[in-house]
């Protein structure tokens, strides 16, 4: 099958509107300007190919004019000196922009990601929206301590009086992937703000627009000049001068595994506070007693949806002998049944993947695998005129020493194992240097729970997959990442503490 594939015209007038806009720019203090070597590079459609803008290519020393941006918001009055109530009112401000804007936004994501039109639409923008509604009502919550201290040695007739305070941790570095670049960059951006940080965003290369636009909202909420500066351009240059910049107090990134230890060595110099969302290889467990009627559909949502293309992607399914050959048939049939084509296309469920490099990815891990006798029983197949499609696919017969069981491939491609007892299931599944997230399908509740304790992850979802909301804490146990971010965990992460001990 070859889908060739024209890129529809977006129907919002905003869409349409910054599109006609050609040539994007970065944004520092405020001002809007292009990269200071003038270059640019381009961005496309990757399901027809089309040229959708040219972006300005940054280097070092946009990111050096970038950071002493940031640096000096810091402590302006129109930052520091703002209110919490202020704070969390424009936060509030820019989540009703982004619901505002949800067409728009959600046409533009489609356009330079891949995605349906539909995940976007009721999916990632409105959480995008959601990530700041929340984290405004911390503005007015972030609250120190005072603490009764026995420390014996104050000077006869004095008193020891101790408390803590909060502080914005500084100039945030926040480094985003390509997968869901709106919601990647509103996880980071909210509790930052929140928080009183200023911000310094690199998005992907590969889907910087959706930034640009919401960073465009930013400013049409209130925000005071500097507080973000937006920064686009390739991670070797941008993401390596932003990592490596002794001006930056932390990063922020999701992305690679790989990406993530090379910034580990690049903080180094300062020492950076660093939160980091890597890659995933997360294993979903259907018991015997499974609820089919939720578990085939719940977990082909959960590593088809995005077309594979998301960190917490059940990527790994073990299926207990008694059901095996009903997931595999299920899996097999959700799979079949999804349709290929243009996102902004009304019957589209799955769109192409980001480029062409990630679909030949997928596609190298299916050939190795196939040479070393896994069996495909659904999809299996890089398609589409510019080779970007991927089939959802469904592999069996595979080795836990696989590549293909071992690495992320980060497209629509699942690998269903039978098991016999349960604690074989839980070797399996913890049998990976990852340890992001993971569901178990089962209606015992002990099972259930005894199950969510014993597998390592930073999430473990119980008969669904994929469930995200702001208030959920996610994070990586293992090779998955440092920190958390979302919930209570994700604000700490973008704070200091001070404690003040004074004799009195
Ligand atoms: P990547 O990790 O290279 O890209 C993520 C971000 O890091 C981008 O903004 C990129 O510009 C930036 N970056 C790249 N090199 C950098 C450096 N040296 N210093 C600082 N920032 C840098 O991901 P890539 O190469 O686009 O995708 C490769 C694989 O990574 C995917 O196939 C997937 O397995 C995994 N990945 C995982 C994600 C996740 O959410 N877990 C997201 C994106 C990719
Ligand atoms: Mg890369």
């Amino acid at each position: 099958m070859t889908i060739t594939i024209k890129t529809p015209e977006p129907r919002s007038e905003g869409a349409r509107a910054f599109l006609a806009r050609r040539q994007k720019q970065i944004l520092i203090d405020g001002v809007w300007r292009d990269a200071g070597s003038g270059q640019r590079f381009e961005t496309f459609d990757p399901a027809s190919g089309r040229l959708l803008a040219e972006l300005a290519e940054a280097t070092a020393s946009d990111v050096d004019e970038a950071v002493a941006s940031a640096s000096a918001a810091l402590t302006s009055k129109e930052w520091k000196g703002m209110t919490p109530s202020a704070r969390g009112k424009l936060l509030w401000k820019i989540a009703e922009l982004i619901d505002a804007h949800v067409e728009e936004l959600a046409e533009l994501e489609t356009l330079d990601q891949g995605k349906s039109f539909r995940t976007g639409r009721f999916g990632e923008i409105p959480a995008s929206a959601e990530q700041f509604r929340y984290f405004a009502g911390f503005c007015t919550k972030i609250l120190g301590t005072t603490i009764p201290t026995s420390i014996a040695y104050q000077p006869e007739g004095r008193e020891i009086f101790a408390y803590t305070t909060r502080e914005p941790v500084g100039v945030v570095a926040a480094i985003t992937p390509w997968n869901s670049p709106m919601l990647m960059a509103a996880m980071k951006l909210a509790p930052a703000l929140a928080a009183g940080c200023t911000v310094v965003l690199k998005p992907a290369e590969e889907t910087s627009l959706t930034a640009i636009r919401l960073v465009e909202l930013m400013l049409e909420a209130g925000l005071p000049k500097g507080v973000v500066n937006l920064v686009t351009g390739f991670g070797e240059v941008v993401g390596a001068a932003l990592t490596a910049h002794p001006d930056v107090d932390k990063v922020a990134f999701t992305g690679s595994t790989e990406v993530g230890k090379l910034i580990v060595s690049a903080a180094q110099g300062n020492l950076k506070k660093l939160t980091l969302e890597l890659g995933g290889k997360s294993p979903a467990i259907v018991m015997p007693d499974a609820d089919m009627a939720l578990a085939i559909p719940g977990i082909a949502r959960g590593i088809f949806s995005n077309s594979g293309q998301v960190c917490v992607a059940g990527s790994r399914v073990y299926a207990h002998r008694a059901v095996y050959e009903e997931v595999v048939d299920g899996l097999s049939k959700a799979a079949a049944a999804l349709t290929l084509g243009h996102g902004l296309d009304t019957g589209t469920d799955l769109g192409p993947l980001v480029n062409r490099k990630q679909a030949d990815r997928v596609a190298g891990f299916i050939a190795e695998g196939r040479s070393e006798g896994a069996e495909i029983t659904s999809g299996g197949n890089q398609t589409g005129e510019f080779g970007t499609f991927f089939e959802p696919t469904v592999v069996t017969s595979v080795r836990p020493d696989m590549r293909m069981m071992r690495e992320e491939i980060f497209g629509p491609v699942v690998a269903v194992t039978p098991f016999d007892h349960p604690e074989e299931a839980i070797a399996y599944a913890n049998d990976s240097p990852y340890g992001l997230a993971g569901s178990v399908w089962t209606q015992d509740l002990s099972s259930a729970h005894r199950l969510a304790a014993r597998v390592k992850a930073g999430t473990i979802w119980i008969n669904c997959h994929s469930y995200f909301s702001p208030e959920l804490p996610k994070g990586g146990h293992k090779q998955s990442g440092w920190g958390y971010e979302n919930g209570a965990p994700g604000l700490e992460n973008y704070l200091e503490t001070k404690t003040v001990c004074a004799v009195i």
